[in-house]
């Protein structure tokens, strides 16, 4: 058995959340493998709507499991306010038994979101747009052998690790100016550790390959999207982990082989949160209708995203690192109604025209260059079968796996759990 992957092509926020959520009747364990409660994945059935940040979105499916993998990087107060608030709406996880931990994944704590708003507001104009969850900080401390895993909460000298690198970022902070009072939410996390002691911790690379022994699916959600990559993406504007298929072998513990479909999910038009280069952004009333019809506002920090077409360079480039076999195009419904759309095919870059994603997109920005498509105006977010697919927009589909090469498999036209046709 392989493990398969689903994973966003483009700035994040394409609807990994609702699509892991449709997807998970077929498979026995959904395991997050990379971000933390920076990610914000957004599902609604029954006519209610839910956002995780750190739980996997396969927690409402009765028979699925879910695993945060070691890539994860958790705060222990995020979590115990997300698993609180499913309790109370009638999920409970914990009482269960539907969430395990792997032991590697790395904690947040309280001075590391400090590092992370202290380094932000430090950059001015450069700044990143950090969701100022701890998330850069988390992850210098796990490379720069500093950090602290959830695992190490059983030690008896927890206690003491804490307070050592506590004094190693009060020190750094002491840089940056007068350091904010931290003592409520230090009671916080302590508070949290302890809730979190009910829920059960694996060695994640041993839970998920006994899975695979088993011949049973497991479906590896990622967080952000590729272009967020800290290796392949906008850099620096990027967060912190691999957000790429690669990030499902180390954040799981996976060997490559293992790797079965990878889903890649984008929207049919663009969108980012925060800063950094974005070269179909439109900033006129074109980008600000996308933004009201699509509600695009971060589903974690509530911020205005960035809209635009979409980027066809950036999708294949996406394609090209993550091994896609399938896509999944969401909001295709926000579209309808415009008489054409366009997709960006190529860059005018350093006064030359290329197709594919160049090494820096920040100091020298591409200028896109577009082809017109015409658009469709019915209403699709009735439609469940690919008979009812528009003309217009089956062409459009048919354009863009023209262009990436790969199919696609699934058409989101609505935020409901419903609202999903298999093409
Ligand atoms: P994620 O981070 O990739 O899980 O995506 P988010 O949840 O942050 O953002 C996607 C937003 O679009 C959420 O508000 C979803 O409810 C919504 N959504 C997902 N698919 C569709 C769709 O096909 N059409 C519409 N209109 N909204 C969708
Ligand atoms: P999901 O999983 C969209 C962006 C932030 C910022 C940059 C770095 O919901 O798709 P960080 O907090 O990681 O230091 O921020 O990355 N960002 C996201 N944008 N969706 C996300 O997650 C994101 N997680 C981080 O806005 O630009
Ligand atoms: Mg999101």
């Amino acid at each position: 058995m392989a493990v398969d992957v689903l994973l966003g092509l483009q700035w994040g926020d394409e609807g990994k959340g609702k699509i892991v959520d449709v997807l998970s009747p077929d498979y026995d364990l959904i395991a997050r493998f990379q971000g933390g409660p920076n990610a914000g994945h957004t599902l609604e059935f029954n006519n209610q709507k839910f956002v995780l940040n750190t739980i996997p979105s396969g927690i409402f499916n009765p028979k699925t499991m879910n695993l945060i993998g070691n890539g994860v990087v958790i705060d222990p107060i995020i979590l115990k306010r997300e698993l609180e608030g499913l309790k109370a709406r009638g999920f409970d996880p914990v009482a269960d038994q539907k969430l395990v931990i792997a032991r590697r994944a790395h904690l947040i704590l309280p001075t590391h979101q400090l590092l992370d708003a202290a380094s932000e507001s430090k950059m001015g104009v450069g700044k990143i747009g950090s969701t100022l969850k701890g998330i850069g900080p988390t992850y210098m401390d796990k490379t720069g052998r500093n950090g602290l895993r959830i695992g190490d909460i059983q030690l008896k000298d927890f206690k003491e690790r804490y307070e050592k690198l506590v004094n190693k970022h009060l020190s750094i902070l002491a840089h940056y100016g007068e350091i904010p009072d931290f003592t409520e939410k230090e009671s916080a996390f302590f508070e949290a550790i302890d809730y979190l002691r009910n829920v059960p911790l694996v060695d994640g690379e041993h839970y998920v390959n006994q899975y695979l022994a088993k011949g049973k699916k497991v479906l590896a959600e990622g967080a952000q999207g590729t272009m967020l990559d800290v290796d392949f993406g906008s850099y620096p504007f990027v967060t912190s982990s691999n957000t790429t298929t690669a990030g499902a072998c180390t954040g799981l513990g996976i060997a490559p082989k293992n790797i079965g479909k990878v889903i890649g999910i984008f929207k049919a038009y663009c969108t980012r949160v925060g800063g950094g280069p974005f070269p179909t952004e439109l900033d006129n009333e074109v980008g600000e209708n996308l933004r009201a019809l699509g509600h695009e506002f971060g589903a974690t920090t509530g911020r205005p995203r960035r809209c635009g077409w979409i980027d066809l360079p950036a999708l294949k480039y996406a394609i090209m690192l993550n091994g896609v076999t399938e896509m999944v195009m969401t909001k295709a419904d926000v579209l309808s109604g415009f008489e054409t759309i366009y997709a960006c095919t190529h860059y005018m870059y350093n006064g030359e025209q290329i197709d594919y994603m160049p090494y820096d997109i920040n100091a020298i920005r591409p200028e896109p260059v577009y082809e017109s498509i015409p658009g469709w105006n019915e209403d699709l977010t009735g439609i469940r079968k690919p008979e009812e697919v528009p003309a217009k927009l089956q062409d459009y589909i048919n354009y863009l796996e023209k262009h990436l090469g790969v199919p696609v498999r699934y058409l989101s036209v609505g935020p409901d759990r419903e609202q999903t046709l298999v093409m």
